[in-house]
Parts: C-alpha cells; sequence; structure tokens
C-alpha cells in the first residue's frame, strides 16, 4: 500500500503557490496555499463537482495522481482506504505541492 496524498500539516500556507492540472486533459490551474483546490479551479474558470463544499457529501470526491494535500478539517469524510489510494475531496484540500489530479467524474 502507498501512502496517501495527505500531509499532517493542516496549516495553511498563503505565500506558496502550486500548479494543479487533471491528467485526461489539457486544464491547469494555479493553487494558493491558502485557497482549497475547488476554489482555486473556480478563479481559474474550471468548475469541479461540488455540493456541500464542507467534506461531507463526498460530490468533489477524486483522485490524485502525484502531490500533497492538507485539509482544513481534521476528518474529511473519507475511509482510510480511500486516502491510501489517493481519493481527496477537494472542496477541503490545499495544494502542498504540485498536484495531477485525475478529472473528477461528470455527473
Ligand atoms: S462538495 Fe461535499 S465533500 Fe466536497
Amino acid at each position: 500500500m502507498r501512502p496517501g496524498p495527505e500531509v499532517p500539516s493542516p496549516a495553511p500556507d498563503p505565500q506558496s503557490a502550486f500548479d494543479v492540472r487533471f491528467d485526461a486533459d489539457a486544464r491547469s490551474f494555479a493553487a494558493t496555499g491558502d485557497e482549497t483546490l475547488v476554489a482555486a479551479a473556480a478563479r481559474a474558470g474550471i468548475e469541479m463537482p461540488t455540493s456541500c463544499r464542507n467534506g461531507t457529501c463526498r460530490t468533489c470526491m477524486c483522485r490524485v495522481r502525484s502531490g500533497r494535500v492538507a485539509y482544513r478539517i481534521q476528518w474529511p469524510g473519507l475511509l482510510p482506504e480511500e486516502k491510501e489510494e489517493g481519493w481527496i475531496l477537494p472542496c477541503i484540500a490545499y495544494a502542498r505541492s504540485d498536484l495531477v489530479l485525475e478529472a473528477p467524474r461528470r455527473r
């Protein structure tokens, strides 16, 4: 089992900026350390599937191919196995490195 993409430091770092891209197409956006991935994508005109935006409904769930994130809440709504498989909740996740994401499922 490989470790998941979550890092233990939840404190946002507003000084950092990271490149986030989707593996299936050419879409990419910049994410600062103090904005969620959903908010950063929206700022770039990229809409990600969302509903609750607080880490409980799992509508936004997508998988990280490479990179690290931290969460703004202590217990995001993911199983330990899902975290190990690279699943994240981008509505509450902050980039902590450049990221490659699987494109979210379209509903
Ligand atoms: S939008 Fe509900 S968990 Fe992300």
